[in-house]
């Protein structure tokens, strides 16, 4: 049995530094040996700082190196299928960043591809591997808290991305609400049927001009009759607010913000803290290193991936589901989405 894995990166962008650190430097079994972009000074930067041997400009120089095992998809979302479905007849393992694509055709023209090709694919559905979220998964699934009947996710980024991200990205609900969208089934342990979505443009107005939202909301309702929420915004003034609470029958279980520090300051007139972690490449270090740690040892040991196809393809129905929702100003069913 192999014991190192070999990685090409594809991307330089936001996402693409995190993993790259985190194959350098926090996963033992794995080596970065080369990372690409389209812009070179970029993928220079990162491959100097994690000691990257090789930089190449395309996916292509990647995925046609034989010293390569795994593929560690960081491009844009647009480009995800494509590369997918190359890496896979090349015969790479394949770690990609969520969502495989916006369209579901894609998706499983990639799942496809992975599956004759007979390769691993994990999807960076990150949060199922943080330590509080996997915590309020096992309140529900050994009953601690009895039956879950109401759900409450709260997911807002401290800012927006730029605004040249969001075309390829799909809008608020595929690019961002797809997470929590993929929380609300790990965590409830139970699927979606229907979803009633509004959106609004709140934060910045170059929102509306890329047909998008900044700030939205999606009411779920789920098989076994329990209800839920998902709010989202794309500006928080005092950081990451990332929060969790599931009620049950027998009690509640919640997962509040992480902080770079547990101080509390007491003086004559308040009592507070520091703020919570920025943003995702600091609030999520930990789930980010154990979800690339669970795809190497699956690849190393040859076990089950962690997120599954039918996992990286759900949570994309119910973002189209939520977008049909908002423009139709109606619950859609999710069986009303089909490929
Ligand atoms: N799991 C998470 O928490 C998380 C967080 C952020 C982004 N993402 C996902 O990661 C992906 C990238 O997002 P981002 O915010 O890093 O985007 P980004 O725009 O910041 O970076 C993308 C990078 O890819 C490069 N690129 C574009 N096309 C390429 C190609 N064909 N070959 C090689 N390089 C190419 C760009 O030059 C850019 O540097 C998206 O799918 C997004 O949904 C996931």
């Amino acid at each position: 049995m192999k014991n190192e894995l070999c990685f090409g990166l594809i991307g330089a962008g936001r996402i693409g530094p995190v993993h790259a650190e985190t194959l350098a430097w926090r996963v033992p079994q794995a080596r970065l040996v080369a990372i690409a972009d389209l812009k070179q000074p970029a993928a220079q930067a990162v491959a100097s700082r994690c000691n990257i041997p090789k930089i190449v400009s395309s996916g292509a120089e990647i995925i046609a190196d034989p010293a390569i095992d795994a593929v560690a998809i960081c491009s844009p979302t647009d480009t995800h299928a494509d590369l997918i479905v190359a890496a896979a007849k090349a015969g790479k393992h394949i770690f990609c960043e969520k969502p495989i694509s916006l369209s579901l055709k894609e998706i499983d023209r990639a799942l496809a591809a992975v599956e004759s090709a007979g390769v691993k694919l994990q999807v960076g559905f990150n949060r199922r591997f943080d330590s509080n979220f996997l915590r309020v998964r096992q309140a529900v699934v050994s009953g601690e808290i009895g039956t879950p009947n109401l759900f409450h996710i709260v997911s807002r980024d401290p800012f927006p991305p730029p605004l040249a991200y969001l075309r390829p990205s799909g809008g608020i609900f595929l690019d961002m609400m797809v997470h929590d969208f993929d929380m609300a089934r790990f965590l409830m342990g139970d699927e979606v049927e229907e979803v009633f979505a509004a959106g609004a443009v709140m934060v910045d107005p170059g929102f509306a001009r890329e047909n998008d939202f900044d700030t939205a909301v999606v009411l779920l309702r789920f098989r076994g009759g329990a209800l839920g929420t998902i709010d989202n915004s794309r500006k928080s003034t005092f950081g990451y607010d990332q929060r969790v609470e599931i009620l049950g029958s027998k009690g509640k279980i919640a997962s509040e913000n992480r902080y770079p520090n547990q101080v509390i300051v007491s003086g004559e007139r308040s009592v507070y803290s520091d703020l919570p972690y920025n943003f995702f490449m600091q609030r999520y270090t930990d789930s980010f290193t154990a979800e690339i740690q669970a795809f190497t040892e699956a690849v190393l040991e040859d076990k089950p991936i962690a997120v599954t196809g039918a996992d990286s393809r759900m949570p994309v129905v119910m973002a189209l589901a939520a977008g049909k929702s908002s423009d139709e100003h109606r619950p859609v069913r999710i069986s009303e989405i089909s490929a």
